[in-house]
């Protein structure tokens, strides 16, 4: 028997290694507020799940006055109604986690006396209850959140997409769909204005009236940053985009107004985001990129040994990390640029060039902003040459001056197996990387060298690695970078350069061997971004260059960019909105590619069926059948 046992428990495991969550840090801290229940015996919910536990210590802090809304179940661990009703909770827990952004999917024990207090307050009559709380909710007398009576999922899931869509727009929460209609008179133009520019298609579903069709699609859409869902109800905007109302349609409309119709399977949100998603990958466009969590991580998410984050960046290489945007930052001011005992001429120049771009694309906080912009005006008062000692002490007084500026002090993604290995050159790539594609989405410039020429400029003068900036400036002649004609080239150039010398140091002695230099990206972090399957033995890559580009821009979204490991995240509390304001970054959106985790879960459930069909098979002629043997098989 234990073979049974021993294929489940390892199968379910790995089903929880791909588990598949976003780096947003509000869900991680809800995620770790969860205080265990004094019994832990107690409860019907627990870390495989996705229901968020509440309890009386967390509750107000999960619920009360949030961007985004709750969805509570109070119930019972004994009653027999609410164990019945849990595995119908977890599921939609599940398949709603897509929408975490904008509904927390939770649920409080009201059998453990700690929260009695709470159940009390809110007036809960039966059990299991399901209420309903909105952004900004306050409790108040006759106001304990809205009641769901159904314990149908097809129907929660339509009557919390309607109640959400009813709410007003939240304007303080990036990730809420528009859901105001588009009106008859409305241009395409109109639609796509306000928008980011990684907002390249809009698409239109007609919602009739009492239906959640459409809303219900922006929410599982919320992970795909090239689209915004738009719902509509007038006949007219449907002769307008030439959809048949009667049939199951989708209009795909491009800031070029050109118009693509998708035809759904059914009339189901399922099938309507999966239409789209599939028109997506067609115009290869991908989705945000996913976290991986192993088992117990989130609860390390602000207090990671390095061990913890070696673990957790072998899980998410794909991921641009904040921590490592810094350090490279913190490392050129303190310790390049400051070193040079006197700054002059042409070195002069890159130095300027270097910290306007920098300032204009500037990942850090508050305080870092008015540190580089400082800096920066400082700077350009010289026209001769400008004393590195002197850079220093103005950079000290300024960060004396503003108060704290880096949010971590260490490196994540770009953290080596030991000190010496990866690190600093890591992040610089990262750096810049991040600083072209920033300029990409930047409608005001213009420029598509801009980034580069201030990265030529400054690897050339200040980076300390001098035979890495010998290399590149020949690579950067040979691949002519000066010629390189728009910005979206500009990110792709600085790309396919770092991978030739990726390709160049593959298996040099200076190589970190838990960090091998391989490709970027991998087939397993962007399938998309492959054309077929490169061979190992063939190191030629068939690179799908606009599913490429979609890539790097994704990663590089200052919202998906990873706070993990941070130790001050408070320090960039504002730094999404202003560069929301500044039209810098998007609205864009959640996180877990729901349909490859419904994918993965078939499959390993397809695999169980298969392991028990082989092992009771073997088991007719072979008594003992050893564990590893049916774990080769699978
Ligand atoms: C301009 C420059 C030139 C260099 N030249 C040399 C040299 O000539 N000789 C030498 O020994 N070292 C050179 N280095 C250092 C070397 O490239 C690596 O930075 C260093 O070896 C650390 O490697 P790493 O494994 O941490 O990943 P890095 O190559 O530093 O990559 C950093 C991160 O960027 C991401 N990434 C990887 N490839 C790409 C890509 N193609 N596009 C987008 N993102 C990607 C990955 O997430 C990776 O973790 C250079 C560094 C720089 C910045
Ligand atoms: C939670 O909020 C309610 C209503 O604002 C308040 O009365 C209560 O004291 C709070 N509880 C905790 C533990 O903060
Ligand atoms: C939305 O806002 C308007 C005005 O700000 C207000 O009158 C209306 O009651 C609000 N509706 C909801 C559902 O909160
Ligand atoms: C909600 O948004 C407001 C305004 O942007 C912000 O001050 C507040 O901290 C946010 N609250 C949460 C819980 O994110
Ligand atoms: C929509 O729901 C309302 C209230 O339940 C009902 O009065 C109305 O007839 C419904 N409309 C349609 C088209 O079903
Ligand atoms: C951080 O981790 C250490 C060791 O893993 C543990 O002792 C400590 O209590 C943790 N701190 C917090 C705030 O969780």
């Amino acid at each position: 028997m234990w073979n049974q046992q021993l294929v489940v428990f390892t199968l379910v495991s790995a089903l929880y290694y791909v588990q598949a969550g976003v780096p947003l840090r509000r869900y991680e801290t809800l995620m770790m507020q969860q205080s265990p229940q004094e019994n832990p015996e107690l409860g019907l919910y627990d870390d495989n799940d996705k229901v968020v536990r509440l309890t009386a210590t967390n509750f107000n802090a999960s619920v009360l006055e949030q961007n985004r809304s709750s969805l509570v179940e109070f119930y019972n661990t004994y009653c027999g109604h609410c164990r019945r009703f849990a595995p119908t909770y977890k599921e939609l827990a599940a398949e709603l986690h897509g929408w975490q952004d904008v509904v927390a999917i939770s649920a409080i024990d009201c059998a453990a006396e700690e929260n009695n207090g709470i159940c009390r307050t809110y007036e809960v009559m039966g059990y299991p209850t399901m209420r309903y709380m909105g952004p900004g909710y306050k409790p108040a007398a006759g106001n304990f959140g809205q009641s769901l009576t159904s314990q149908k999922i097809n129907e929660i899931r339509s009557q919390l997409a309607a109640l959400i869509a009813a709410e007003n727009q939240t304007a303080n929460n990036p990730h809420w769909p528009n859901f105001t209609p588009v009106a008859e008179g409305e241009t395409v133009s109109a639609l796509f204005e306000g928008l980011h520019s990684q907002r390249e298609h809009i698409a239109l579903i007609y919602e009739p009236e009492n239906s959640t069709l459409a809303s219900e699609t922006a929410l599982h859409l919320l992970h795909w940053p090239a689209v915004q869902v738009r719902r509509f109800s007038e006949a007219a905007v449907a002769t307008k985009y030439q959809l048949d109302i009667n049939s199951n349609q989708v209009a795909l409309v491009n800031r070029q107004n050109h118009r693509q119709l998708l035809e759904v399977s059914e009339q189901s949100s399922a099938a309507y985001a999966k239409a789209i998603e599939n028109a997506l990958l067609s115009l290869h466009l991908t989705p945000r990129p996913r976290l991986l969590l192993g088992k117990g991580e989130q609860a390390k998410i602000n207090n990671a040994t390095n061990k913890d984050i070696v673990d957790y960046v072998h899980r998410n290489k794909h991921l641009v990390y904040q921590a490592d945007l810094e350090q490279a930052i913190r490392t050129i001011l303190h310790n390049e640029v400051s070193k040079v005992n006197e700054i002059k001429g042409e070195q002069l120049l890159a130095l300027q060039r270097f910290l306007t771009v920098l300032q204009r694309y500037n990942p850090l906080g508050t305080n870092g902003r008015q540190l580089v912009s400082q800096l920066k005006d400082y700077v350009v008062q010289f026209n001769q040459a400008l004393k590195g000692a002197d850079f220093e002490q103005e950079l000290k007084r300024l960060e004396a001056k503003l108060g704290s500026i880096y949010s971590s002090r260490h490196f994540v993604g770009c953290i080596g197996s030991s000190p010496s290995k990866r690190g600093y050159s890591c992040s610089l790539w990262t750096l810049f990387h991040f600083m072209s594609v920033q300029a990409a989405g930047n409608e005001h410039s213009q420029d598509p060298l801009e980034v580069l020429q201030a990265m030529h400029g400054y690897i050339k003068n200040f980076f300390g690695c001098t035979d890495c900036a010998e290399h590149f400036q020949a690579m950067a002649a040979r691949r002519k970078i000066w010629s390189v004609p728009t910005k979206d080239e500009a990110v792709l150039w600085l790309w396919a350069a770092h991978n030739e010398v990726n390709q160049r140091l593959a298996g040099d002695a200076t190589e970190d061997a838990e960090f091998p230099k391989k490709q970027f990206p991998s087939a397993e972090s962007c399938a998309q971004c492959h054309h077929g399957t490169a061979s190992a033995a063939n190191s030629e890559y068939n690179w799908n260059m606009e599913a490429v580009l979609s890539f790097l821009k994704n990663i590089h979204n200052p919202q998906f960019v990873s706070r993990y490991g941070l130790q001050h995240e408070e320090l960039l509390q504002d730094t999404l909105e202003k560069m929301r304001a500044k039209r810098q970054i998007s609205n864009v959106f959640s996180d877990v590619d729901m349909q490859m985790g419904m994918f993965l879960y078939a499959f390993c459930i397809i695999m169980m069926v298969l392991a028990f069909k082989l092992f009771a098979f073997k088991s007719g002629y072979r008594k003992k059948p050893y564990g590893h043997d049916l774990l080769g098989k699978v």
